[in-house]
């Protein structure tokens, strides 16, 4: 017989069910009891919502009800009636109770009371069943899903890209190898060096850092298309909003320009937004609410302007400030934290990378929304962008948002052969490798762009949890890769 008969909680609250007979299936929250009656609040992971279960112990067994503790997994079966009770419109009175995994008390980590966030970190494998993690993860998905959604209504082509590769599309060189050689004795070539040749692949390979230039190929025949998958960077930063193996969403279009890419970005990070806000109601009021506690312990010159929900509605309904690289670093140059040697990277001259002190100073204090920052110098910036008229700078856009600074990386493609393998060779990027890359400018090329989201920052802002290691279930970060 199928065991999966159950009811989801997210169902049962829709009043429908009102007199029927019903199994749920999922975890104790809590329990409390007194002589006569067990009120069971359950949770099935369906929505944030616990539900309500009446056990009169004339009816269950005594050595049952006492393993419903928290944390145990129970298939409860019995009637949905109306509640007395405030709070929750209907409740399951029980018939029977079946005990299908039991937690014992004195040793489950998570007891009905609030646990750190640091904490739940260390107990990644259970903090999924915490209301916080719960929602994280619904509204994750819903993101996901948005994602998708738009792509697909708009007839973008979803491309699986190599996650093992011989390229670094950003050629910052923060990559994890691939090999399979026996690290102790790898075989070496007459010169003393690993010889990668005799390697699994016959060269020496990586995984990959971004889907872009895999995505470029394909834009180049299926027009627009994008790309979702993890990427992988060894870079040494322990912050909040870096992880070494993250999520990224890429488009790339043909026949787009720089201005095309910008007005794409907006409307796709409005659209996702509002999915969310359209679809994670009962998450996103829990986590607004819990921002705003955690806003309150805060000094007030370092609290957020808004709430959660607030925060999201502006961001959906007001234009993006778009300025150029040049223009930012003028208010930079200008601003107080600069003038009072505040940041702790100064800005003195034109050229300069912006830190994430900038561009939190300009989407924070300065502009107070969203920022699309274009036309960087080509010096900072990858080789494929798109070279601008002036000679210094090229078609880049990042996009910053508040509370995170950067979320979204992009630009207009260099589509010119010449432009392109003089600016690889200015960057000691051997034009041999790329051959592939190369043909799809030597053969019809056109006019394309593209960008990157973060996935993880994105769910960072819509969730306002702090840390980037809590919108990912298992996160891998320097010094850790448990579970
Ligand atoms: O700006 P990035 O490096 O751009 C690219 O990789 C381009 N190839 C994208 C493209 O044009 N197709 O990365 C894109 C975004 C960043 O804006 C940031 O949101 C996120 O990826 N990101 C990270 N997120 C979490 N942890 C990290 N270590 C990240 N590095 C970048
Ligand atoms: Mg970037």
């Amino acid at each position: 017989m199928a065991f999966n008969k159950r009811e989801k909680i997210q169902d049962l609250l829709s009043g429908d069910f009102l007199d029927t007979q019903v199994s749920i299936m999922g975890w104790v929250r809590t329990k409390r009891s007194n002589k006569n009656v067990s009120f069971i609040a359950m949770n099935d992971g369906s929505t944030i919502k616990n539900f309500q279960v009446v056990a009169d112990p004339n009816q269950i067994e005594d050595d049952i009800l006492r393993k419903c503790t928290t944390g145990a997994c129970l298939k409860i079966t019995g009637k949905i009636v109306a509640s007395q009770g405030a709070g929750q419109q209907a409740e399951l009175v029980a018939e029977t109770i079946e005990i299908l995994g039991e937690a014992d008390p004195e040793k489950y980590p998570l007891q009905p009371k609030k646990h750190s966030l640091e904490f739940l970190r260390e107990i990644a494998h259970l903090r999924v069943r915490t209301n916080t993690f719960g929602a994280v993860f619904r509204v994750r998905h819903a993101l996901a899903f948005a994602v998708h959604k738009y792509f697909n209504d708009k007839g973008f082509f979803y491309i699986h890209t190599p996650i093992i590769t011989a390229s670094d599309a950003e050629g910052a060189g923060e990559t994890f190898k691939v090999t399979t050689f026996d690290l102790k004795n790898p075989p070496l070539d007459e010169a003393g060096k690993i010889d990668y040749k005799q390697d699994f692949f016959e060269r020496e390979t990586n995984l990959t850092v971004s889907g872009q230039l895999e995505g470029e190929l394909a834009a180049m025949g299926l027009a627009e298309i994008y790309t979702f998958g993890p990427t992988f960077r060894a870079e040494n930063s322990n912050t909040t909003r870096h992880l070494a193996e993250f999520w990224m969403i890429e488009p790339e279009m043909a026949f787009h320009d720089a201005e095309d890419n910008q007005d794409l970005a907006e409307d796709f990070l409005k659209y996702i937004i509002s999915y969310a806000l359209e679809n994670c109601k009962d998450d996103l009021e829990f986590l607004d609410k819990r921002a705003h506690e955690e806003e309150v312990t805060k000094k007030a010159d370092q609290r957020a302007e808004m709430g959660l929900l607030e925060r999201l509605k502006f961001v959906v309904d007001n234009k993006f400030e778009r300025l150029s690289y040049t223009e930012a670093i003028e208010i930079l140059r200008n601003s107080n934290p600069n003038k009072k040697k505040k940041f702790q990277y100064l800005i003195e001259e034109w050229g300069a990378d912006l830190q994430s002190e900038h561009e939190r100073y300009l989407v924070e204090k300065h502009f107070k929304k969203p920022v699309i920052l274009t036309d960087y110098p080509k010096d900072i910036k990858a080789f494929y962008m798109r070279q601008n008229e002036d000679g210094k700078t090229v078609a880049a856009m990042d996009i910053l948002f508040p509370g995170i600074g950067e979320i979204v990386g992009g630009s207009q493609r260099e589509e010119r052969l010449d432009k392109l393998t003089e600016r690889m060779e200015e960057m000691d990027i051997p034009a041999e490798e790329m051959w592939w890359y190369l043909d799809t400018r030597r053969f019809g090329s056109t006019p394309h762009a593209g960008f990157g989201l973060g996935f993880e920052r994105m769910v960072q802002f819509v969730t306002a949890m702090g840390n980037i290691r809590d919108v990912i279930a298992f996160p891998r970060t320097p010094g850790n890769a448990e579970f």
